[in-house]
């Protein structure tokens, strides 16, 4: 694995990678460097074998409060296409293991756009969503209008992106877009504790639920059910199908051995 300066990685057991932005300084604003680091780090541990399911968090005070304003602030609209910072991104859209975000404090901007590209998100009671980009007198641009809408609806998406204003953690949870709030002391044990539990799963089912329910975001209703049908079917060329079906038949505790 590379060295990082803004994020930190590590292992907490086995088959669990954790992400951790690391600028507190800046309450994890995202520059260019730290979503290159954080890409690269999610990748790596995407590639290992024996790592199973993903987590990125920041820490108690801010997950990330958005893009890096001090580095953006003078560039041009040719830096910003040069630089194209948001569409690396994309890679992370397209890990093939579960990304649980573990989400405390200010998730802002491009701090919320990260949080929607996670699979699953545990909030702690002070967590914060909002898009203020208009605030600065520009507009997300790394899902917010996107994303967003797609989980909250219309109506509380324009709210969000128009007025700048923050939600709750209680009110993202309302509204779809965390799956639940815990105690601040307990945000980060919940989210290994959810990783552990999908990691204790059989890994092929695990890749193609969690690709059939994405691909559920970019297609029609009936080419999303024909996609997961397929995967469905292909899951019987599996030794793990076999094993689970026969373990249920005899009344005993699967053992999953990824192929
Ligand atoms: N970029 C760079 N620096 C940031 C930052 C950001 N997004 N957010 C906070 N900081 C820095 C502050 O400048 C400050 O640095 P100094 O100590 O050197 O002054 C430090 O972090 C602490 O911040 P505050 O003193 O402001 O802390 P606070 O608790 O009073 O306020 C806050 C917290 C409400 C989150 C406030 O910092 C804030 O509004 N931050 C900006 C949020 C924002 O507008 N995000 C959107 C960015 S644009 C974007 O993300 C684009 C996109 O979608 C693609």
């Amino acid at each position: 694995m590379n060295t990082y300066t803004c994020i930190k990685t590590y292992i907490p057991k086995p088959g669990i990678g954790i992400v951790q932005l690391h600028r507190p300084e800046v309450l994890n604003a995202l520059s260019l460097q730290t979503m290159i680091e954080i890409v690269d780090a999610l990748q790596y541990f995407d590639n290992q074998s024996d790592i199973r399911c993903m987590i990125i968090h920041g820490s108690d005070k801010a997950f990330a409060a958005g893009a890096d304003i001090t580095e953006m602030s003078d560039a041009g609209t040719i830096d910003m296409l040069e630089r194209d910072q948001f569409s690396r991104w994309e890679k992370i859209r397209l890990l093939k293991k579960p990304l649980i975000g573990a989400i405390s404090g200010y998730a802002l901007g491009g701090g919320c756009e990260l949080a929607m590209h996670c699979d699953m998100l545990i909030a702690s009671e002070t967590a914060q969503f909002g898009q203020p980009e208009i605030n600065l007198g520009v507009m997300p641009g790394a899902g917010g209008t996107q994303r967003l809408t797609r989980i909250v609806g219309k109506a509380q998406a324009m709210e969000m992106a128009l007025t700048g204003r923050m939600i709750s953690a209680y009110e993202a949870w309302r509204l779809g877009l965390v799956n639940r709030v815990v105690p601040v002391s307990g945000y980060l044990q919940e989210a290994i504790a959810l990783a552990t539990e999908i990691a204790s799963k059989a890994p092929i089912a695990i890749r193609l639920i969690k690709e059939s329910v994405l691909k559920s975001y970019s297609t029609t209703l009936e080419a999303g059910l024909e996609f997961e049908r397929k995967n469905f079917y292909m899951l019987f060329a599996s030794e793990d199908q076999k094993e689970g079906m026969k373990a249920f038949i005899e009344k005993r505790k699967p053992t999953w051995n990824n192929s």
